[in-house]
């Protein structure tokens, strides 16, 4: 079962490894906001979802310009959004363009980067995970579940 929790971690390798035990808790079909500004790490705590989920962490690469990837191996799949670079007018445009229906009806586990695109709409009881800067190379990771 899947716990909140509130951590700092002082590298990359830490977050990735918080990241995977997080993989390790989360069952499919789950919705996984993740939000901090650029470069906080939250391809990098993917990166760990995936190894979690018992996937290989170089599946994962940042959607930046493909919009959604798809990692198919392992527990389930896992669908992973990166919504920055969709200039859409609302977030319910930026739902319809990547079709967040129909990845939200599939029996996988979807993370979506630069989430606050999709503020506002009714998405169920999303998991939230906000990674935030607390100096160069430290950050706090904090993750909220719903009731
Ligand atoms: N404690 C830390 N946790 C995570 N990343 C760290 C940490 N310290 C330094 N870094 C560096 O921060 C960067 C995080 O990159 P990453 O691509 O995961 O961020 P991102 O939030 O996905 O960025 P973007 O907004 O561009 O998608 C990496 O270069 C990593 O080495
Ligand atoms: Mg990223």
């Amino acid at each position: 079962m899947i716990r909140p929790f509130h951590l700092r971690t002082g590298s990359p390798e830490e977050l990735e490894a918080v990241g995977r035990r997080f993989g390790e808790t989360i069952d499919a079909p789950a919705l996984v906001l993740l939000d901090g500004e650029l470069g906080a790490g939250k391809t990098l705590f993917v990166r760990g979802m995936a190894a979690g989920l018992g996937k290989s962490p170089d599946e994962v690469t940042s959607p930046t310009f493909s919009l959604v990837n798809r990692y198919g191996t392992g527990r389930c799949p896992l669908v992973h959004l990166d919504l920055y670079r969709l200039d859409a007018a609302t977030p319910e445009s930026t739902a319809r363009l990547v079709g967040l229906d129909d990845l939200l009806a599939e029996q996988a586990v979807v993370v979506v980067e630069w989430a606050d695109r999709l503020e506002g709409l009714d998405l169920g009881s999303p998991i939230r995970v906000s990674i935030a800067y607390d100096g160069d190379d430290a950050r706090i990771v904090d993750v909220r579940i719903p009731e």
